[in-house]
């Protein structure tokens, strides 16, 4: 008998997706515009997906800490490099916007959500150090998105390949029929 993952999670586990495409594509697209005013308010909104990202992860955590998945009968080398690349994703989901924030800060920004200072100042403005910040951000932002094709990958040769319900256990309940659930629903 197939299990699901609880709502909550699944909700957060595909929002996480769209917001993470967003930011980056946000950040992407900067790069090719030449107006300034426009690379700053793409910047800008940027920053806010990202803050909505942190957010989003450490709502996650408190939902699968009440929910936790059950144990898998039985541990594979494969099941425990599915455990690696999503403690990677998860780590660099928390570790990203909190870089973001202090190479924001060092530039002499202030981080604001929704147009209000949410933040204390962190760190002191040092243009040098900040640039650096942003190059680890930069890379961090890389690694996410090697780590994702290598999971999405693996959750589509689990549907396509071997046929099990991996993928359906993470798909709104519409989509999977009477699938019973992996963690009660909150
Ligand atoms: C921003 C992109 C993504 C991130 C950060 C992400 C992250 C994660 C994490 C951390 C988990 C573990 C769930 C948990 O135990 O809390 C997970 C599970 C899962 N993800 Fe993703 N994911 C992303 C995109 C995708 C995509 C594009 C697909 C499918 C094409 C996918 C399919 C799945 C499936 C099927 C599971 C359940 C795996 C299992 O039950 O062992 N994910 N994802
Ligand atoms: C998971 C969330 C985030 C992701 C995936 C992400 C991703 C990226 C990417 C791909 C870039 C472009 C790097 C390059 O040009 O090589 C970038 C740049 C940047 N991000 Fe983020 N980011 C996130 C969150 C944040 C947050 C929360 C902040 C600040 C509050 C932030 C501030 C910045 C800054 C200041 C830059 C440099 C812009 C520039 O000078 O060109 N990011 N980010």
């Amino acid at each position: 008998m197939s299990t699901r993952h609880a709502r909550p999670i699944i909700w957060l586990h595909w929002v996480t997706l769209i917001a993470v495409l967003s930011t980056v594509a946000l950040a992407l697209l900067r790069e090719v515009i030449e107006s300034h005013a426009l690379r700053t308010d793409l910047l800008t909104v940027h920053r806010q997906l990202g803050l909505v990202i942190l957010i989003g992860t450490v709502t996650r955590f408190l939902v699968r800490w009440r929910n936790p998945p059950k144990a898998h009968p039985s541990v594979t080398v494969t099941h425990r490099f599915a455990a690696m690349t999503h403690s990677l994703m998860y780590g660099l989901l928390l570790a990203l916007p909190v870089i973001g924030v202090l190479a924001t800060q060092a530039h002499g920004t202030t981080v604001t959500l929704f147009g209000a200072p949410i933040l204390p100042t962190l760190i002191e403005r040092n243009r040098d150090f900040s640039e650096q910040l942003v190059t680890w951000h930069s890379w961090g932002a890389w690694t996410l998105l090697a780590a994702i094709g290598l999971h999405a990958a693996a959750a589509l040769w689990h549907h396509y390949v071997r046929r099990d319900d991996t993928l359906l256990q993470m798909l709104p309940p519409r989509r999977r029929g009477s699938t019973p659930m992996l963690t009660p629903d909150v």
